[in-house]
């Protein structure tokens, strides 16, 4: 039996259909599909190595055929990207790497033609050391007024010689910079919880309230549905900034507590922004980027006035285990349901190794067959998911690039995120059989990252028709998510009983009622047969009988 179960005629709506459901549905984020497009790497439209937002609005078209309901883009403003456009020069200007904000409007606009939402990234915590808040900060000199939106701190020891306090960069190196007086003397110093070029934010000063309360009304006003927060649990910090005591203290996606981090202050920031979201028409959205100890402390964020739905982050880096799986997605059903919202689910993004590698370990040669099971076990669960641009290609992480052409910011100061975040941002592939594989318009065009030479046969062009590829795997997914209401909706899942390391779960609807059963050992096991077979990961034999051998790391969904 093929995978592709779903491709049957008749057993998918049609697009236009789907689109006339999708743009009627009233919560629509509730069990949406979110597809991340990292803008420097998803399509090139002028040929100058760097994708842009010309390159995104012309291949709208194939994520509307993809199947997703709405696109987040990373961000694309001015900025001098020291770390890949999260250091924001100007909040409401498009960086002209990108385009313009023309090319920005003409997007969205397209991107509702065909009833697709789009979400953008907000970078409250920080912004750009070339920021003009910042820089005036810096030239004005102590007592300046502008010092008071950021936080500048003398040093300690006996010159001020030393940071503030103990504080570490989630990117490696002290989170402290000290600054320079016009005449060459040593100054303050300012704290950065990330690369020395991205200032955090005063949060306690209210010109900073009032100046993101402005960028959002800007962006919502061109008509955006939604923000994505980056570092949403950041932007208060623990009266007096004290020592934390030891080193070694938090990374990327860390969730250990921090007076840095999850301080109760942040709740009355998302209030007033859920005031200002809610005034918009249309169900517009704001997704936290938040770190915390718990999915409990997660849920707070998803107060019914405060923000809609936070990254999973604990479901993403959970491993390949049935145990741990099921006891995951236990907790943050039961979190989010508490507090009213969707759970979220998220497997891969911008910031960690692509889910076909890093579910590998120890079993490399499994990866894609992994990584399409635990797409479709992802896509079975209530809520909303979350996909990054290239898993819908089964890219893997590039693990080999050189020295000399990674950027990733982490890399340069001690390898404090143990330099992998290029690896996974490197530019798609599109079509053709030399690099950079349609991404650029010209063949033998320039890529801002190198992309290895296997992935001409990754390409969409050569992907797209055949039914045993990744892209159409992805494809049938999406449609069958779509015609069948009871695969994202609902809040919960009804365990069923399994052999040791499979999975199987009934979800009931009043569309009717289906079932995902996972195999997560290597080997095949025997599972009972629910029902019809809808899609499945890999082949395998549905058979006649009451039971069937699922084979090893294989995903299935059945109709009941
Ligand atoms: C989280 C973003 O996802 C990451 O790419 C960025 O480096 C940090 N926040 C800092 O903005």
């Amino acid at each position: 039996m093929s995978q592709h179960l779903a491709d049957a005629p008749g057993s998918t709506l049609s697009s236009a259909a789907s689109s006339a459901v999708a743009a009627g549905r009233k919560g629509w984020w509730r069990d949406a599909v979110i597809y991340q497009v990292y803008p420097r790497s998803f399509a090139d439209g002028n040929g100058d190595g760097m994708g842009d937002l010309p390159g995104i609005r012309a291949r709208l078209p194939y994520l509307k055929q993809l199947g997703v309901d709405a696109v987040w883009l990373s961000p694309f403003y001015a900025s001098p990207q020291a770390d890949a456009g999260y250091d924001v020069t100007d909040y409401c200007a498009v960086d002209p790497m990108f385009g313009t904000l023309t090319d920005a409007d003409d997007l969205v606009r397209d991107a509702h033609a065909l009833n697709l939402r789009v979400i953008v990234d907000l970078v409250p915590n920080h912004c750009s050391d070339q920021h003009e808040w910042f820089k005036q900060a810096l030239r004005e000199g102590p007592g300046s007024p502008l010092r008071e939106r950021f936080h500048f701190r003398p040093g300690k020891g006996e010159h001020g010689e030393l940071p503030p306090n103990d504080w570490e960069s989630i990117f490696g190196g002290p989170a402290w910079t000290r600054t320079t007086h016009a005449d060459g003397t040593p100054g303050d110093w300012y704290l950065h919880l990330f690369a020395a070029e991205q200032p955090d934010f005063n949060w306690d000063h209210p010109a900073v309230h009032d100046e993101f309360r402005s960028i959002l009304r800007f962006w919502l006003d061109l008509g955006i549905d939604g923000f994505r927060i980056d570092v949403a649990h950041g932007l208060v910090k623990a009266a007096g900034l004290p020592d934390i005591g030891y080193s070694g203290q938090v990374r990327l996606l860390g969730t250990e507590a921090m007076p840095y981090f999850d301080q109760d202050g942040v709740h009355e920031i998302y209030r007033s922004w859920r005031k200002i979201l809610d005034e918009y028409e249309g169900e517009r959205i704001a997704v936290a980027e938040a770190w915390t100890p718990t999915v409990e402390r997660s849920a707070l964020y998803l107060r019914p006035d405060e923000l809609h739905q936070a990254f999973n982050f604990e479901y993403l880096t959970t491993g390949w285990d049935a145990t741990e799986l099921r006891a995951v997605i236990d907790r943050s059903l039961t979190a989010m349901d508490a507090v009213g919202a969707p759970a979220t689910w998220v497997l891969s993004n911008h910031d960690v190794v692509r889910h076909t590698t890093r579910l590998a370990v120890g079993a490399e040669e499994r990866g894609l067959r992994r990584g399409r099971a635990a797409t479709l076990l992802m896509l079975a669960l209530p809520g909303s998911a979350y996909l990054y641009q290239g898993e819908e290609l089964g890219l893997p992480e590039v693990v080999d690039l050189p020295d000399e052409v990674r950027q990733d910011p982490a890399f340069f100061r001690n390898s404090g995120q143990d330099g992998t975040r290029d690896g996974c941002r490197v530019p798609i592939p599109w079509a053709g059989d030399s690099a950079p594989y349609g991404f650029g318009p010209v063949e033998g065009g320039p890529s801002w990252l190198p992309q290895p030479a296997e992935w001409a046969g990754l390409s969409i062009e050569a992907q797209d028709g055949d039914p045993t590829s990744t892209l159409e795997f992805y494809r049938s997914a999406l449609a069958v998510r779509h015609e069948h209401p009871a695969l994202g909706a609902g809040r919960t899942v009804t365990w069923l009983e399994a052999p040791e390391g499979v999975l199987a779960f009934r979800r009931d609807s009043e569309h009717g009622t289906f079932v995902c059963t996972v195999n997560l050992t290597a080997l095949p096991v025997s599972v009972p047969a629910p029902g019809r077979p809808l899609l499945a990961s890999a082949d395998f034999e549905a058979g006649e009988g009451e039971s069937v051998v699922l084979p090893g790391d294989t995903t299935v969904w059945w109709a009941v």
